[in-house]
């Protein structure tokens, strides 16, 4: 069973001892002590730092990693290694050393092996060796060479980790895993933004172990997710090798609240899934290439993917290459935001691909409950749209779908012609925005968009009470426009609905049933009141 390891960093023993209470409560199964983080320490205090750990049921890993391999030790190599073997004295259960410094000396080898009893007979040694490699630059290309060729010195357990530079970098790193583990207790990471996938998905993959760190800002690697988020957000203990796996698409990725909102949902509805960011380098070969690692990898059980900025339109590139369905509203709106995959079976030859896009269901459905009535009653609504880029594309498509009279109105007026044109809408010019007496109102630009939460498209507020404005704004909650029309009586529709909507509709797409919308509900509202 994969265990969560917390890498402990603080500088003294007893900042150390009480980041070890920490660990223990929050959920850790090891701790790591980096020795080389400690800036003063002696015999007693690290007697007293080894009794503590003691004191939990946890697995302890002493390491003094050195500087070129990401460390933070500068000393000198017999100290390094007499450290090692003082504290291995003392009793952890593993020591971790670096494969390149184990090879360089006969002399470190043999000390190393004799705390760790490699080369006795014994069958349960005292502790047991972890032999890592690191590289923090790139991942090396044959990662399955390394390891075996690890695997061939007298150690208990292979370790590898490495800077993903490419999502595809964490895919080759899981593959590597797999494999090596069939023949000996290994551990295999992919550093960075990009490499997050291998940390969660280490289970399903049959990895010893993953790293998590005790806290955000207390990481000793690039790309650890907090302990408490491991358990909590990723839940960590319901990942196993049947877990389905679903994701985000973007770049960055690493704010998005998609994670936080499909996890709680798959834990409401006791699927075994679980969703991760997938940090994926903007062009529209990177996309492809991630999409085609991933049907490689029939393991995986990718199911599905909600893609954003900057591959939406990627996403419909890469369906219609390789035969998939496309959403004829998303092929009209020329973005999809949905990847539903389905694994080859007797019904599906070989991969099915399809997409979709949400966004206009989303903001149509939120539309239409802001207003308390049924589609019908859109039908020749005079609707005025403040912008002309993705989302309004979207929810022009579903606002001339529904048969309501548009009016686009758009900074630049050249995209607001283009848009006008392809749905039978009107555009205005910008200035213009301030004379219109619309139904209903759709926000659809970036302004009064956290952080510059004091600004409003219409500075001075005109509309008439009986006006219904619809933000698509959902940070803040409440934006000046909002406030604006609250006051003056209008009827508003905040963004939170849009944006809970689009991913219920993801929801039903991948699983066939209806989304835990009030889980989705609680997720969001407590994230953007916090
Ligand atoms: P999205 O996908 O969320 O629609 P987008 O495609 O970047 O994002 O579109 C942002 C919209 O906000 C555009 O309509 C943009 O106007 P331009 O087309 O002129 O760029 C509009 N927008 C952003 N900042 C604005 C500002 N300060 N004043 C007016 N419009 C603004």
């Amino acid at each position: 069973m994969t265990r969560l390891c917390v890498p402990l960093t603080a500088s003294t023993v007893d900042q150390m001892i009480a980041d070890l209470d920490l660990a223990a409560s929050s959920g850790a199964d090891m701790i790591e002590l980096r020795l080389d983080y400690l800036h003063e320490y002696d015999d007693a205090s690290l007697r007293r730092l080894m009794a503590e750990a003691a004191r939990f049921p946890i697995e302890v890993i002493a390491t003094c990693r050195i500087a070129n391999e990401g460390g933070r030790w500068e000393g000198d190599e017999m100290t390094r290694v007499s450290l090692l073997e003082a504290v291995g004295l003392l009793g952890p259960h593993y020591l971790d050393f670096e494969y390149a410094a184990w090879q360089n000396s006969a002399n470190v080898r043999q000390k190393i092996g004799l705390v760790c009893e490699v080369n006795s007979e014994s069958l349960r040694p005292r502790h047991k060796l972890i032999l890592s490699a690191h590289d923090f630059e790139k991942t090396p290309t044959d990662l399955p060479a390394l390891l075996a060729k690890m695997r061939n010195e007298p150690c208990h357990v292979v370790k590898l980790a490495c800077k993903a530079n490419h999502i595809t970098d964490a895919l080759a790193m899981l593959d590597a895993v797999r494999e090596s583990a069939k023949h000996r207790p290994t551990i295999g990471l992919s550093m960075g933004e990009a490499g997050i996938i291998s940390r969660i998905l280490a289970r399903k993959c049959g990895a010893d172990l993953t790293f998590a760190s005790l806290a955000g800002g207390k990481e000793s690697a690039p790309g650890q997710i907090p302990v408490s988020d491991m358990r909590t957000l990723y839940r960590w203990d319901s990942i196993d090798a049947a877990t389905q796996v679903y994701g985000v698409i973007g770049c960055p990725v690493a704010h998005s609240m998609s994670p936080a909102i499909f996890n709680a949902s798959f834990a409401a509805t006791s699927h075994n899934a679980v969703y991760l960011p997938l940090r994926v380098e903007p062009a529209y070969e990177d996309f492809a290439a991630f999409i085609d690692g991933c049907i490689a990898r029939p393991w995986l059980d990718l199911r599905g993917c909600s893609v954003t900025i900057p591959h939406k339109q990627n996403l419909l590139r890469y369906v219609e290459e390789h035969g998939g369905f496309i959403e004829p509203l998303a092929a009209r709106i020329g973005a999809a935001n949905t990847l539903v995959l389905r694994p080859p079976d007797a019904g599906h030859e070989p991969h099915s691909l399809a997409a979709y896009n949400t966004d206009y269901r989303g903001a149509m459905d939120a539309l239409i409950e802001g207003i308390g009535g049924q589609a019908q009653s859109l039908r020749d609504a005079e609707v005025l749209v403040l912008g002309a880029g993705g989302a309004s594309r979207a929810i022009v498509a579903g606002l001339h779908d529904a048969g309501c009279r548009i009016t686009i109105c758009n900074r630049t007026a050249s995209k607001a012609e283009q848009l006008a044109a392809d749905f039978q809408a009107t555009a205005i010019t910008w200035e213009r925005r301030h004379d219109q007496h619309p139904d209903i109102l759709v926000q659809c630009t970036s302004i009064g968009m956290w952080p510059k939460v004091d600004e409003s498209p219409l500075e001075q507020f005109d509309l008439p009470a009986r006006t219904v404005v619809f933000e698509t704004i959902y940070n803040p909650l409440q934006t000046k426009l909002l406030m604006q029309a609250g006051a003056r009586g209008c009827r508003t529709i905040n963004g939170a609905a849009m944006f809970i909507n689009q991913a219920a509709a993801q929801y039903r797409l991948w699983t066939g049933r209806d989304a835990p919308r009030e889980t989705m509900r609680q997720v969001v509202l407590t994230r953007l009141r916090g």
